[in-house]
């Protein structure tokens, strides 16, 4: 049922994660009747434009943003005509909400029949599931379903062609402050692009990083960005809870600038050099040299002391997670823990200091079922992109779908139609 008009051809799909540190442009072929994607480009920028998902220099991030876009359709070969965006930022929030309709009739006086449920009954039900009262600056992004109830029968995934007398839907809304998503998508197509879709960057980067069995047992995907974290979690094969916090992996950046009195660039480089989440796991005895400027001496700092500075950054970050999960509306353990993306998820020793944080497992997640270019794209930070260009495909959102026109609807098209051509 969700996926009837979806092309069964092989095409070519494109995302773009528009980050505050880096943005990325990923070409991929996908093929419909396969989880897995080939890559064809691959474009990177820095990003100077975005902070926290807010748009703070226009231009400059268009240029970004057009940069990323060149790089990769020189490396396809191809000219890229549509793509899909990924949005980020603290405005995003996630509910749970449901619909019911009664789909049974009776047959005469005391003879109930039963129906059989179309497509359009599960429209009418999710209409009814996202008919929430949201603020005049906010939109629904995405209607995520989680599951459908009929009677008293729970946990279906697909009702259509099964009876039944009531039909209820539990969806996961995602939505977004409307100005933060017209700015983002009037940027890219001053690129002389079209945006077929903007996409939650926490929901993509979790399409590429996970695997089915983790959404179906349990699992939080949290894609740690330079000023954001994108938290989502799964269960039961549907999400139940998204967020966005705003804090990243530079805040460790700036941390580690205040504390020795460096440039943001040199603290940059420290952190991925030296840096460790799990300060017991670096040496006091090795240590590294700080340049010397403006006539100041040389100075040495153990990467035991930087370490501690990391760890207790990164210890915030994972219980502010930890605090957005406890949220999330799932009473049992999530079994597959928690998997790290993003260019945060890089830091050394993360995933030791994670388990130990949260107890829980924890993996670091790779963009999955890549083929082609896969050495240049097999990092965390390209999770984003090569989600959002897999959207189209994997993603379950019914805002994708076609609603099955009624026939009143088109009657009354065709008789529009007839009225404009005879005057
Ligand atoms: N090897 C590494 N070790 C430690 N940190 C790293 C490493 N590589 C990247 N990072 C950090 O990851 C962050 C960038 O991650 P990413 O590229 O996913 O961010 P972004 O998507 O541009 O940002 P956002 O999603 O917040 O808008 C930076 O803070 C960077 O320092
Ligand atoms: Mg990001």
């Amino acid at each position: 049922m969700i996926r009837t008009n979806r092309n069964q051809e092989k095409y070519i799909q494109t995302g773009l994660d528009v980050g505050s540190n880096k943005i990325c442009c990923a070409i991929m072929e996908v093929d419909p009747n396969s989880d897995s994607v080939k890559l064809l480009g691959i474009g990177i920028s820095p990003a100077t434009g975005i902070k926290k998902g807010s748009i703070t220099h226009r231009d400059q991030l268009i240029d970004e943003m057009d940069l990323a876009l060149q790089e990769a359709q020189t490396m396809a070969d191809i000219n890229v005509q549509k793509l899909t965006l990924g949005i980020s930022g603290d405005h995003i929030r996630g509910i749970n909400t449901q619909g019911a309709i009664a789909i049974g009739g009776t047959n005469g006086p005391n003879v109930p029949v039963q129906h059989e449920i179309t497509d359009g009954d599960v429209h009418r039900v999710l209409e009814l599931a996202k008919a929430i009262s949201l603020p005049v600056d906010r939109d629904i992004l995405h209607v995520l379903p989680q599951e459908y109830v009929i009677d008293t029968m729970d946990s279906i995934k697909d009702p259509v062609g099964l009876t039944g007398r009531r039909l209820e839907a539990r969806v996961h809304l995602i939505t977004v402050a409307t100005t933060a998503a017209t700015n983002l998508a009037s940027c890219a197509e001053e690129l002389g692009v079209t945006v077929d879709g903007v996409v939650y960057q926490g929901l993509a980067s979790s399409i590429s990083a996970l695997v089915e069995d983790e959404k179906n047992l349990g699992v939080v995907c949290v894609d740690i960005g330079a000023t954001t974290t994108d938290i989502v979690v799964y269960h039961e094969g549907g999400l139940r809870h998204t967020a966005t916090l705003g804090i990243g992996a530079a805040s460790i950046t700036n941390d580690i600038a205040v504390m020795l009195q460096v440039g943001i660039e040199e603290a940059e480089k420290i952190k991925k050099t030296y840096g460790s989440a799990k300060a017991s796991m670096s040496s006091p005895a090795l240590d590294f040299e700080l340049p010397a400027h403006n006539g100041q001496i040389k100075r040495k700092v153990s990467e035991h002391e930087l370490s501690r500075y990391v760890e207790a950054r990164m210890v915030e970050i994972l219980q502010l997670v930890m605090r957005e999960v406890s949220r999330a509306d799932v009473k049992e353990k999530l079994t597959y823990g928690m998997v790290l993306t993003g260019g945060g998820s890089e830091l050394k020793n993360l995933v030791g200091l994670a388990q130990e944080t949260i107890n829980m497992p924890v993996r670091i997640g790779k963009p999955n079922n890549v083929s082609g270019a896969v050495d240049v794209a097999s990092s965390p930070i390209y999770a984003g992109a090569i989600g959002l260009a897999q959207w189209k495909n994997l993603g379950e959102d019914l805002s994708l779908i076609q609603k099955p026109e009624s026939a009143i609807t088109d009657t009354m098209k065709k008789l529009k139609k007839i009225v404009k051509e005879f005057f």
